[in-house]
């Protein structure tokens, strides 16, 4: 796992990502008529040990660039650097090794699991590949250690996955992605199946294995307020791209760009006086279709601080000017040239213009 000397050192360099699917006409001759743009021209950085949270809603392209990272899709276009490595030119041995230090954990623990495999053996499947990391006549042991560090009993190995409860499959998926002692684990909504009391175990678990293994994560979410607890940083994608980039108060207190002002609206507020207070940015209707994005900023069709340049002209992105290095600022996007800079307490406050894709109203 990770050398926890090098934590801090930057482990992922993401640069201009682009990840398009072709969209095909006719049966016997195919004709391509256009493209999915699911990832169109995304750039992070991720340091080791940090969490970088994706927040974006259905469709916004969170789990393709998963797959891109994993390199279980190729790519369109891009660099992706781990370790100073272009793993999307890796191949043999190289991608093999490139594969045991990223793992993945996926939404939904009922179908990720073989049902018809013990425990035992999906857990211990990696070593197949890798026999390096648990040769045969030790694998039994690895693999009950690995249900131990999870929290669940060792005693379970020969068990099958319909024997466990939504949680523990997560917890047996998630001793999977730990078998090979990855750098990076990418966590696509590894909790959205489960109720909200098991959801904060299995937080609680993947944050504890953090600081104990040295773990970076890519922690995928719809919702603003699961990705918080775990984050170091948090990034708002839409329609294939990253909107905003920022620290924990950057996104939280002092968001800037639009669409992470009405994201952030929209996480519930626990106290009763709070959310009184709290004026709401209804955002209406869903994304536009990612075969056919709209001219100049994407969010344009749904943002209530729209001008007619936003139409015209593809915004540029505002570095964010934090306590970061200049290279991560560069990488680290605050917004655009129209809507960055905007406090959010002041977008909060002041009318909005007039717009037929938004509506504001107290929570009741
Ligand atoms: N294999 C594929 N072929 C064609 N289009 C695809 C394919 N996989 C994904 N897409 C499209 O790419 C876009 C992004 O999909 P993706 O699954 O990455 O979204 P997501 O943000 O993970 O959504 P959700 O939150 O619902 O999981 C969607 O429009 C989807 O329909
Ligand atoms: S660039 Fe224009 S449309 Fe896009 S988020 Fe900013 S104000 Fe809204
Ligand atoms: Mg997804």
């Amino acid at each position: 796992m990770a050398d926890l000397s090098k934590t801090g050192e930057t482990l992922l360099e993401v640069h201009d990502l682009v990840k398009h699917y072709p969209v095909t006409q006719g049966i016997v001759l195919k004709r391509t008529i256009g493209q999915v743009r699911a990832v169109d021209g995304v750039s992070f950085d991720l340091s080791s040990g940090e969490t970088l949270g994706v927040v974006g809603e259905s469709g916004c392209g969170k789990s393709t660039l998963a797959k891109v990272l994993m390199r279980l899709e190729p790519a369109t276009a891009g660099q992706v650097l781990f370790e100073g490595e272009d793993i999307l030119k890796l191949k043999g041995a190289a991608l093999r090794r490139m594969r045991r230090k990223v793992q993945m954990v996926f939404q939904d623990p009922y179908t990720s699991l073989n049902p018809r495999m013990t425990v035992g053996d999906i857990i211990g499947e990696p070593f197949e590949i890798h026999s390096e990391v648990a040769p045969k006549k030790s694998r039994r042991k690895a693999v009950q250690d690995l249900l131990d560090v999870v929290g669940l009993n060792p005693e379970y190995i020969n068990r099958y996955p319909h024997q466990f409860s939504g949680g523990q499959r997560q917890r047996i998926g998630i001793a999977r992605s730990l078998a090979l002692k990855p750098d990076l684990i990418i966590c696509d909504e590894p909790v959205s199946a489960l109720d909200v009391s098991i959801q904060a175990q299995v937080m609680n678990l993947l944050g504890d294995l953090k600081k104990e293994f040295g773990l970076s994560y890519i922690f995928i979410a719809h919702d603003l307020s699961v990705v918080r607890h775990l984050s170091d940083r948090v990034a708002v994608m839409y329609l294939g791209k990253l909107m905003e980039v920022g620290t924990d108060t950057e996104i939280y207190q002092q968001a800037s760009h639009p669409y992470t002002q009405a994201l952030l609206s929209a996480v519930p507020v626990p106290d009763p006086t709070a959310r009184e207070r709290k004026s709401v940015i209804r955002l209406e209707g869903d994304p536009p279709s990612p075969v056919n994005p709209p001219s100049g900023c994407r969010f344009r069709t749904r943002c209530w601080k729209a001008q007619d340049l936003c139409a015209a002209e593809v915004p540029e992105l505002i570095e964010r000017h934090g306590q970061r290095s200049e290279r991560w600022r560069l990488l680290d996007v605050v917004g655009t040239d129209r809507c960055g800079h905007v406090a959010r307490s002041a977008a909060a406050t002041a009318a909005p213009a007039r717009s037929a894709s938004l509506s504001r109203s107290p929570v009741g």
